[in-house]
Parts: structure tokens; C-alpha cells; sequence
């Protein structure tokens, strides 16, 4: 039997990384951060000094990078050749980076398989932008979650000051506001719900109540107890 997946893809600030974190831990099943692997080229392009638009070298960059994730006490940690590179792809400037990179078909199609590869049992909850539309089409639950534009640069606005960022949260909303318009709007494997998705408006709510029903909506399908 194919391994069971849960899908949950949103704009940034949407909350998926936090519930699906959560929901990972709760059932005990693996995680796909599928946005890290789109930052993670962005930063290998930066690092290697390749041209802004060198999309076939981005996208070669994309097949070759050695990248583990890793479960460690402060929570999770990326390596890219051994080395921690957590904080740098936090960093808005990378999601920025990531955004753009992501819109090259060649890009995508180079993390493809090495996405689709994480799926292993007992389970795999993957979070990013088109993970129920083309990495995982045949996904047993899908979750689009959203959340008004302003309450999206007010969550990332307190995530990147309690890690110490001194951004302002004017420039935050423009910086979503661009980042929605470019991943919604992009050709290849736009943000976009999954016809089969359910849509969950996590404004107002608390992250235990989104994590609550997505919980539910997985035990109605038999995919834990
Ligand atoms: O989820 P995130 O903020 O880490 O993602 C960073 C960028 O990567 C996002 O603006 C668009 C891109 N991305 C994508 O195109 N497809 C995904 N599955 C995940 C992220």
C-alpha cells in the first residue's frame, strides 16, 4: 500500500509550517518543509555567485545539493554539506529568493522527485504551495490554509522579532503582499487550492484549533486512531 499523505499549502504567514510540525509530531509521521528546498537553492545560487536569472544552472544547483534535515533539541535544523544553514534560510531575505527561484519550471522539476522521495511510512505531511496540486496529487487529505493579509505579516511580524530581526511590519506587508502576488500568479505550479482541498481560514483562530481539525479531518479518514 502507497504511503499516506497530508498535504497542507497556504501563503507564507498561513500557519502550515507550525501545523504541520505539530500535526507531524502528534501522529508520529514524517515532514516534508517543502519551502526550505525552494530557500535552500536560493541560498546555494547566492553562495556559488550565480547570475540572478542562470535558471539551468539554479536548476542544476537545485539536483546536486546534499541537504539533511534534522530533529535536534532546539527544534528542526537544515544542513547543506554539514553545515547549518538554519538561520540564513529563515531570514525574509531568502523566502524572497526562494519565491523567485521557485518560479522557474526547470527549478521545480529538479526538486520533484527529491520532494516526492520523503514519503515514507508510517506517514508524510508536506507543507508548501503545490504539494495537493502536483507533488502529491493523490494525497488522502488535503488542507489550503489561508489567513487575511494583514494577520499574516502580524504572525511572521512576531516569529522574526522574537528571533531577534529588527524588520518593520509595514515592510513585512509589502514584502507578503509581493511574495502572494508572484507565487499565485507564476505559470508553473501556482498557490492555488487543490479542487479536492479543504480551505481552512485560520484567522482568528489558535494554532491548537486549526491543528484540532486537521486531526479530525485525518482520523475521518482512517489515517490514525
Ligand atoms: O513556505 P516558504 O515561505 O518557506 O516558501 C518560500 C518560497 O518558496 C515561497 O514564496 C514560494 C516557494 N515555494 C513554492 O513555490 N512551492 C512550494 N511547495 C514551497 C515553497
Amino acid at each position: 500500500m502507497a504511503t499516506p499523505i497530508v498535504t497542507i499549502d497556504g501563503p507564507s504567514g498561513s500557519g502550515k509550517g507550525t501545523v504541520s510540525r505539530a500535526v507531524a509530531s502528534i501522529v508520529s509521521w514524517h515532514r516534508l518543509d517543502s519551502g526550505a528546498l525552494y530557500r535552500l537553492v536560493a541560498l546555494v545560487g547566492r553562495e556559488q555567485g550565480l547570475a540572478p536569472d542562470d535558471v539551468k544552472r539554479h536548476a542544476e544547483a537545485a539536483l546536486a545539493m546534499d541537504v539533511s534535515f534534522l530533529e535536534g533539541p532546539e527544534g528542526e535544523r537544515v544542513l547543506l554539506g554539514g553545515q547549518d544553514v538554519t538561520a540564513e534560510l529563515r531570514s525574509e531575505s531568502a523566502g524572497a529568493g526562494a519565491s523567485r527561484v521557485a518560479a522557474w519550471p526547470q527549478v521545480r522539476q529538479a526538486l520533484l522527485e527529491r520532494q516526492q522521495a520523503f514519503a515514507r511510512p508510517p506517514g508524510l505531511v508536506a507543507d508548501g504551495r503545490d504539494m495537493g496540486t502536483v507533488v502529491f496529487p493523490r494525497a488522502e487529505v488535503k488542507i489550503f490554509l489561508t489567513a487575511s493579509p494583514e494577520e499574516r505579516a502580524l504572525r511572521r511580524y512576531k516569529q522574526l522579532k522574537d528571533k531577534g530581526s529588527g524588520v518593520s511590519l509595514a515592510a513585512l506587508s509589502r514584502e507578503i503582499a509581493e511574495r502572494d502576488a508572484r507565487d499565485t500568479t507564476r505559470r508553473a505550479a501556482p498557490l492555488k487550492p487543490a479542487p479536492d482541498a479543504h480551505v481552512i481560514d485560520s484567522t482568528g483562530l489558535a494554532i491548537e484549533e486549526v491543528v484540532g481539525r486537521v486531526l479530525t479531518l485525518g482520523r475521518s479518514r482512517s489515517l490514525w486512531p
